[in-house]
C-alpha cells in the first residue's frame, strides 16, 4: 500500500487502523474495544486488553526460538567495555530483579525511579519494573539533586534504583551521594535505594535504605510477568514544561507497545535481528523508545552507547561502533553530528571504517539544518530520516516512511505526517492556514495509540497545557508550516522552551534559579543561537540597586546555582549584567525581542514597547559581553 492510502485510511477509520496494527503484538486478552474515552473524556485505546511490555521485549522473542541472539551490545568507550547480552541472559537478570523488587515490597501500580546512567542495569531495572507492573520514571542523570528531589516529590516512588557513578568525558559522577541529597531535600521519603556497584572507585555513602543491586539479583528467584491492563501506565517520563515544574508524562502499556511495533516497522524500516543503535540516553524520550522498547519489541539488538560522539576517544567513535557492530540503523541528535563535523570536517575518520552494514540514519529531538544534513550526506550516502516528535507523543509524528514508501528528502523539513495523526497549522485564533503559511502546529484529537495519556497527578495542566486553548486538538507548542506538497517544517518552539544539544529545558526554570540569588533584582533567561547546540540559554540581569557585587562574580555565582539547582547540562554560562529588561507597558518581559537582538534577526519592534531606547542598550551589553551570533564567532 502507498503512503497515502495508508494515511487516508488511518484518518477515515481509526478504529480499524489500529486494530489492524495492535493484532501485530501478542495480548493476554486481545482488546474488544478499541478507541473509547476516560472519565474526563480524553481518547484512550485499547481499553479492555492486557499484556506485558516485558513479555512482549523478552519472554515472547525466547519463546519464539531467539533466546541465544544478542539482545544488547553494551559499548562503554569510557570504560573501555564492550559486553553482549543474548535474550536469554537479559531475561534471567531482569526476571530475577523483578523477583527481588517484589521481595522489597514493590507492588504493580506503585512507581519506582531510576536515576542510573549509559549502562545495561538500567534498562535491566526498566524491564524488571515493567514486568511487575511497577510504573518506572527514569531520571536522566545529568540533573541535579534538585531535580530528583522535584520528581520523588512528583511520582512517590516506593524506591529508587541507582548505580555508583556515571561518567562524562573528563570525570567519574559518583551518584549515590547525590540520590541521597535528594532524598535529604524531598519530603517524601522513598523506603529502598538499590545501588549498583561499579567499582569504579565512586564513594558509595551507606544509610540504612540501601540494598546491593548484585546482592538482590543473587539472592532472588526469577518472577514471571503479570498482565497489567492496557492503560496501565509503564512509565512516567518528566520533561520541561512552560514554568518551573516539569511535567509527569505518563505512558500508557497496551497503546505504546502498538505504536512501537508500528514505528519500527512502518517508519524506521527496521527488520527484525539488525542491529539498532540510538546514541541517545535512557533519561529521554528516545531513550526509552528506541533504546528500549521499539527495537526489544521487534528483537533487533540494541546498542547501549556509554559515550559521546566526540572526544571518547575522538570523533572517529560513531563510525567505529557502526563498523564493529554492523549497526544497520543508527539514530542521534544533529548536535551530535554538528559536533563531529567540527572536528573532523573532512570526514577523515569516516574513510578509515568500513559502514556498509549501514542502511540509514535517523535524526530526532531538535530541527536538522541544512548544512548538517549536506556534510551527513556528502560522507556518508544513505538516507538521512529527520523526524519530528516530543516526549509526549512517544513516538514520532512527522517523518520519512521508509517502510511504507520511502519519499524525496526535502532539506528543513522532516517530511510527511505519519499515519494516525491529523496535523494542521492554525493561526492564533484558530483558524486554519493554508500551504506555506506558517503558524501553530495542532493536532486534532483522537491522537494515536503511544501518545501520553495524562500527566501525573495533574489534570488541570493535562488540559491546560494541550486542549485548552482549540477545542478538540492537542497544542504542540511547536510552530511550522506545510507546503504545497504536504511536507512539514517545524520552525522551533513558540514557548519558553528552548532545546539545548537535543535536551529540552524550561528558561522559566531557569530564571526562578537565576531570580533567587541575593543581588538580583529581576531577570530574564532566554534561548539564543548556538552553532554547535543549537540553543544556548543566556541570562539578563538587573541588580538590586546598592549592590556591590562584582559583574564576574555574580556570573560566575549564579552559573554555579544553575549547576547546582538544575544541573551541569543546562549549559548557562553568559550572564549579562543590564541597566533595565525590555518591557510591555503593562510590564510583560519580551523575551522574544532579546532572543532577536542577540540572534541579530531582523525583527519588527512590538508596538507594546514601553520605551524603544532599550533595544540599543541590550544590543551593546549582549555585544560587550560577546553573546551572540555574529558577536561570538
Ligand atoms: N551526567 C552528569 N553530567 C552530565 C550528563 C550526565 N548524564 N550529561 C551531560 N552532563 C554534563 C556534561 O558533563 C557537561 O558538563 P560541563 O559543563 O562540566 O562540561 C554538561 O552537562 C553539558 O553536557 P552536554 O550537553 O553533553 O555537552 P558537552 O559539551 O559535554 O557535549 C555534545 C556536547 C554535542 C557532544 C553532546 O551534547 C551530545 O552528544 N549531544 C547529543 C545529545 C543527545 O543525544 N540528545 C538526546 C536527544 S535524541
Ligand atoms: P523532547 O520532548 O525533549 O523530545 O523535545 C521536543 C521538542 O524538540 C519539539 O517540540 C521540537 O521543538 C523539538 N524537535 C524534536 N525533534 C525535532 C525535529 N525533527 N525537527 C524540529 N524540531 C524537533
Amino acid at each position: 500500500m502507498k503512503y497515502q492510502e495508508f494515511y487516508d485510511h488511518s484518518i477515515s477509520n481509526p478504529e480499524g487502523f489500529w486494530r489492524e496494527q495492535s493484532e501485530k503484538i501478542e495480548w493476554y486478552n486481545k482488546p474488544s474495544t478499541i478507541l473509547s474515552k476516560d472519565q474526563n473524556g480524553y481518547p484512550m485505546w485499547f481499553e479492555d486488553g492486557t499484556l506485558n511490555m516485558c513479555y512482549l521485549t523478552l519472554d515472547k522473542h525466547i519463546q519464539d526460538g531467539f533466546g541465544d541472539q544478542v539482545a544488547f551490545i553494551y559499548d562503554s568507550p569510557v570504560t573501555q567495555t564492550i559486553r553482549k547480552y543474548t535474550f536469554n541472559e537479559v531475561k534471567t537478570e531482569v526476571a530475577k530483579l523483578a523477583g527481588g523488587l517484589l521481595a522489597l515490597g514493590f507492588k504493580k501500580g506503585d512507581t519506582a525511579i531510576i536515576y542510573m546512567p549509559m549502562i545495561p542495569q538500567t534498562a535491566f531495572a526498566m524491564l524488571a519494573c515493567a514486568r511487575i507492573g511497577v510504573i518506572h520514571s527514569v531520571v536522566f542523570g545529568g540533573f541535579a539533586p534538585n531535580e530528583l528531589a522535584i520528581r520523588i516529590d512528583d511520582c512517590k516512588p516506593r524506591g529508587i534504583l541507582t548505580a555508583s557513578s556515571g561518567i562524562e568525558i573528563d570525570r567519574l559522577i559518583a551518584y549515590k551521594p547525590l540520590v541521597d541529597e535528594a532524598i535529604e531535600i524531598a519530603t517524601h521519603k522513598p523506603k529502598k535505594v538499590v545501588v549498583f556497584n561499579r567499582k569504579l572507585g565512586a564513594k558509595i555513602p551507606f544509610k540504612k535504605y540501601d540494598v546491593d543491586y548484585d546482592a538482590l539479583v543473587y539472592g532472588s528467584e526469577e518472577t514471571a510477568c503479570v498482565a497489567v491492563e492496557s492503560n496501565h501506565p509503564l512509565y512516567i517520563l518528566y520533561t520541561s514544561g512552560t514554568t518551573g515544574k516539569p511535567k509527569g508524562i505518563i505512558r500508557d502499556t497496551g497503546g505504546y507497545a502498538t505504536a512501537m511495533q508500528f514505528s519500527m516497522t512502518y517508519i524506521y524500516d527496521a527488520k527484525p535481528g539488525e542491529i539498532f543503535w540510538a546514541a541517545s540516553d535512557m533519561g529521554w524520550a528516545v531513550g526509552h523508545s528506541y533504546i528500549v522498547y521499539g527495537p526489544m519489541i521487534n528483537r533487533n539488538t540494541t546498542v547501549i552507547f556509554e559515550g559521546k560522539p566526540i572526544k571518547t576517544p575522538d570523533a572517529s567513535t560513531f563510525w567505529r561502533v557502526i563498523s564493529e557492530h554492523k549497526v544497520s540503523t543508527m539514530f542521534c541528535a544533529p548536535t551530535a553530528i554538528r559536533a563531529i563535523k567540527k572536528e573532523d570536517p573532512d570526514g577523515e575518520f569516516i574513510k578509515q571504517y568500513d559502514l556498509s552494514s549501514l542502511k540509514k540514519q535517523l535524526l530526532a529531538g531538535e530541527r536538522c539544518d541544512a548544512a548538517t544534513l549536506e556534510w551527513y550526506q556528502k560522507h556518508i550516502p544513505v538516507p538521512v530520516i529527520d523526524n519530528w516528535w516530543q516526549t509526549e507523543s512517544g513516538w514520532p509524528m512527522v517523518a520519512n516512511p521508509m517502510g511504507i514508501e520511502p519519499m524525496k528528502i526535502k532539506p528543513g523539513s522532516a517530511a510527511k505526517v505519519v499515519p494516525g495523526y491529523d496535523i494542521q497549522i492554525f493561526n492564533e485564533n484558530g483558524e486554519k492556514l493554508g500551504a506555506n503559511e506558517e503558524g501553530l502546529v495542532v493536532i486534532k484529537l483522537p491522537l494515536p495509540p503511544g501518545n501520553m495519556i495524562g500527566l501525573w497527578g495533574n489534570l488541570e495542566r493535562f488540559n491546560a497545557s494541550y486542549f485548552s486553548r482549540f477545542i478538540g486538538y492537542y497544542l504542540a507548542g511547536d510552530g511550522g508550516y506545510i507546503d504545497e506538497d504536504g511536507y512539514i517544517f517545524i520552525t522551533g518552539r513558540v514557548d519558553d522552551l528552548i532545546n539545548v544539544a537535543g535536551h529540552r529545558l524550561s528558561t522559566a526554570e531557569m530564571e526562578e534559579v537565576v531570580a533567587s540569588h541575593h543581588s538580583v533584582a529581576e531577570c530574564a533567561v532566554v534561548g539564543i543561537y548556538d552553532e554547535l547546540k543549537g540553543q544556548i540559554p543566556v541570562a539578563l540581569v538587573v541588580v538590586k540597586s546598592g549592590e556591590t557585587i562584582e559583574s564576574f562574580q555574580l556570573e560566575y555565582e549564579i552559573v554555579q546555582s544553575i549547576r547546582k539547582k538544575i544541573g551541569a547540562v543546562a549549559s548557562l554560562r553568559n550572564v549579562v549584567v543590564v541597566q533595565r529588561l525590555p518591557k510591555t507597558r503593562s510590564g510583560k518581559i519580551l523575551r522574544k525581542l532579546i532572543r532577536n537582538i542577540a540572534d541579530q534577526e531582523d525583527f519588527q519592534i512590538p508596538s507594546t514597547i514601553d520605551d524603544v531606547t532599550i533595544i540599543d542598550e541590550i544590543r551593546i551589553a549582549l555585544a560587550k559581553a560577546k553573546v551572540g551570533q555574529k558577536s561570538t564567532s
